[in-house]
């Protein structure tokens, strides 16, 4: 039978997941492949530390160029994340004429237009699909189930740790704090949850997922992104009393030949399959123009789910490296010379529904200052909530609008902020209902 050498660079988390697979699952593995796989070498800069799997000593080194420069070798398994040193092994490894396999949406999402032309020119394939959504085969979805579409809107929960928080923060009433606190102590947050918490892991993965929906290149700093730290969980029973869910939703929409991509967290109606995405799942919601909706859901981090993933790639390239072949579906559904960028709507000029919380001074005329002006700039109020004020101090008023332009919802909220009977920054949050 033949025999297929991989090397594996990075084995944290995920590594040992991809080692605990192929030991778990090779009889399977080798059936379906009908060859063998050989792990044959593993760097990372710790080979000591335990990780609960046995490893034959042998193939630890801490020198990842033992991989990359081992002609026996044929397919590369990138696993360390980060930015650097990991885009400079891929690129040795494409340069190497080796596929490559990578969950580092971090290096693709900001590399991605140096890497996927690369490994084009050189004739080797870049698997990915464990870099959005874990185990969720949504890169597969896109680049092949879906091919014949043109994708009307795509809009997912891509962040565990996000989802985690406003899950419990929506079932417990407990503040974001409180919440972020338990997340990292249950191992569902990291200790510099930042990444996770502002969306730039969101922004990364919405990045990646784009540019294969529509065979464009994406420029991750033009895509809007709001992360949840400001969310409360006063606007979060709010939004339970006009029967919503707030979730942190990266959302794609095809307006003729532009696309509106922002990340934000965004209000749902609670009967919505996204809005009972709960704990640390991830979905994506898809709506093409000849599949109709399509919903994936599965676990977007954790050790096998994301092994799981990573091995569909490296079957993949396997099945590749059998067959003497390369680029039989193109790195990012098109091929790369004939990528342009992609043309995203300003945010400014995106349409949507809001809700407003007004910390407002409780004193006869506040309601029609503010209404007053919301007016004058074109928005339309759709309902208005003002609990009776049971203490001195300011109070929420909370009002949701029918479509309004973000630009002059940002002007009106300018104005209204100034109002010296406005005592706090107005809190926006847009609301999706026709997803
Ligand atoms: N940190 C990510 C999350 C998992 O919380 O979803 C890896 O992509």
């Amino acid at each position: 039978m033949k025999k297929i050498s991989i090397g594996l660079i990075g084995l944290g988390n995920i590594g040992t997941g991809v080692v605990k697979l192929l030991q778990q699952n090779e009889k399977l593995i080798t059936q379906k492949l009908g060859a063998r796989l050989v792990l044959k070498k593993i760097a990372d800069i710790n080979i000591t530390s335990p990780r609960g799997i046995k490893i034959d000593r042998s193939l630890l080194t801490k020198d990842a160029r033992d991989i990359l420069n081992d002609p026996d070798i044929s397919i590369v398994i990138e696993l360390m994340g980060g930015y650097e040193p990991a885009r400079t092994f891929v690129l040795e490894a494409i340069q190497n004429g080796k596929h490559v396999v990578t969950a580092n949406k971090a290096m693709l999402a900001t590399y991605g237009n140096e890497i996927f032309p690369a490994a084009q020119h050189r004739g080797v394939d870049v698997g990915f699909e464990a870099s959005v959504g874990g185990t969720i085969p949504i890169i597969k979805t896109l680049k092949e189930a879906l091919v014949a579409n043109k994708i009307n809107s795509i809009v997912g929960i891509m962040n565990g740790t996000c989802n985690f928080i406003l899950t419990k923060m929506t079932d417990e009433g407990k503040p974001f704090d409180v919440v972020l606190k338990e997340a990292q102590d249950l191992g569902f947050a990291e200790a510099d949850p930042t990444f996770d918490i502002e969306g730039i892991d969101t922004s990364h993965k919405m990045a990646i997922v784009l540019s294969l929906a529509y065979g464009k290149k994406v420029n991750l700093k033009k895509i809007y992104l709001e992360g949840i730290t400001k969310i409360s969980a006063l606007d979060i029973a709010f939004a339970k009393e006009l029967g919503y869910r707030i979730k942190l939703l990266a959302i794609g929409m095809l307006k003729g030949e532009a696309v509106e991509a922002r990340i934000h967290p965004t209000m749902i109606e609670s009967e919505h399959l996204l809005a009972n995405v709960n704990r640390n799942y991830n979905a994506f919601h898809l709506v093409g123009d000849a599949s109709g909706p399509v919903f994936l859901f599965g676990q977007g981090a954790g050790m096998m789910p994301t092994a799981s993933a990573v091995f569909s790639d490296i079957i993949d390239c396997a099945r590749n490296v059998l067959h003497g072949i390369s680029g039989r579906v193109p790195l990012r559904s098109i091929n790369e010379t004939g990528m342009k960028d992609i043309r995203l709507i300003p945010m400014d000029d995106i349409e949507t529904k809001y809700y407003f919380r007004f910390s407002v001074l409780d004193r006869p005329g506040v309601l029609s200052k503010i209404s007053g002006i919301l007016g004058r700039h074109n928005i339309s109020l759709a309902t208005v909530i003002q609990k009776a004020r049971e203490e001195a101090g300011p109070v929420p008023i909370v009002m949701t609008t029918y479509k309004a332009r973000e630009k002059d919802v940002r002007e009106a909220l300018k104005k209204i902020d100034r109002l010296d009977v406005v005592k706090d920054k107005t809190v926006i949050i847009r609301i999706e209902d026709e997803l």
